[in-house]
C-alpha cells in the first residue's frame, strides 16, 4: 500500500507571509527522502495553497508518484495536459469550503468531466476520481471509464462510536465494489495517526493520501519522522498488528 504525502499546507504557510518559505517543493523532497511513495497537491483555481510555480517544479523533482488534484475545468485540463502528472484525481471544487467537502456527485451525466477524462486518457496519463463511499458512486465511475477511484474516508474520520464502525462498513463496501469491477482503489481525507489502521489494514486498498495530519505532526517533529510514523502505521495494519 503505498503513501501519497499531500504538501499543499506547507504551500498554506508560505502563502501567510507571501515570501518564498517554507518551499513544498522542498518539502515534497524530504518527505520523498523519509519514504513516501507519492506526492500530492491540489492546484485550486483561487491558488489559495500551490501554485503553477509549485507544480512546474514538483513535475521536475518528484520521482515518484505525481498526484494533481484538479476540478474538471478548461482551465486545469489545459495544465494537466501540459505538465503530464503521473495520476490526476478529479475532485469538487468550492470557493467557500475549508477543504475538499465531498465526492464527486456522479448522479448525472456531466459532459465536460467525460471530456477531461478521455482527453488526459489520450495522452497516456491515468485518472482518478475523489467519491464518496457508496456503491452506486463506485458503479457510476467503472461505467464512465476511470482507471481508479479514491474513496472519501473523510465521514469515517471525523465520527465516533457506532457511528464509526456504520462508517467503516461504508468504506470496505465500497473497496470490496471496486475490486469486484478491477478499479485501482485508492482511500483519503481526514486520516491520521489514531485512524488509520482500521484503513490502512485493508489490503486491497492501492493507496492512501493522507495531508493535514503529516503536516502537522511534521511542524512538530519534522517531516522526517512525520513520514516515517505513518508509514509504519500503514505497514503494522497490514501485518494485523493494532
Ligand atoms: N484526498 C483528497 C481528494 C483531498 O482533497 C484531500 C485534501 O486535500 C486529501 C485526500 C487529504 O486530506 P487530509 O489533508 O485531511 O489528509
Amino acid at each position: 500500500m503505498i503513501l501519497s504525502v499531500n504538501i499543499d499546507h506547507i504551500a498554506t504557510l508560505r502563502n501567510a507571509r507571501g515570501g518564498k518559505e517554507p518551499d513544498p517543493v522542498v518539502a515534497a523532497s524530504i518527505a520523498m527522502l523519509s519514504g513516501a511513495d507519492g506526492i500530492t497537491l491540489h492546484l485550486r483555481e483561487d491558488r489559495r495553497h500551490v501554485n503553477d510555480r509549485d507544480l512546474r517544479l514538483l513535475r521536475e523533482v518528484v520521482n515518484t508518484e505525481l498526484n494533481l488534484e484538479m476540478a474538471a475545468t478548461e482551465e486545469m485540463l489545459a495544465i494537466a495536459l501540459s505538465v503530464k502528472p503521473d495520476l490526476v484525481t478529479i475532485v469538487p471544487e468550492k470557493r467557500q469550503e475549508l477543504t475538499t467537502e465531498g465526492g464527486m456527485d456522479l448522479s448525472t451525466v456531466d459532459e465536460f468531466l467525460l471530456k477531461t477524462l478521455k482527453a488526459l486518457q489520450g495522452q497516456g496519463i491515468p485518472v482518478s476520481i475523489f467519491i464518496n463511499p457508496e456503491i452506486k458512486d463506485v458503479e457510476a465511475a467503472h461505467r464512465m471509464g476511470f482507471d481508479m477511484i479514491e474513496i472519501h474516508t473523510g465521514f469515517y474520520a471525523d465520527s465516533i462510536g457506532k457511528r464509526r464502525d456504520k462508517e467503516h462498513i461504508r468504506i470496505l463496501e465500497a473497496v470490496r465494489t471496486g475490486n469486484d469491477l478491477g478499479l485501482k482503489t485508492n482511500a483519503g481525507h481526514g486520516l491520521n495517526y489514531f485512524n488509520v489502521t482500521n484503513i490502512a489494514a485493508i489490503e486491497t486498498i492501492r493507496g492512501l493520501y493522507i495531508g493535514h495530519s503529516i503536516m502537522s505532526r511534521a511542524i512538530l517533529v519534522g517531516i522526517k519522522q512525520a513520514v516515517k510514523d505513518m508509514k509504519i502505521l500503514i505497514k503494522d495494519a497490514g501485518r494485523g498488528l493494532k
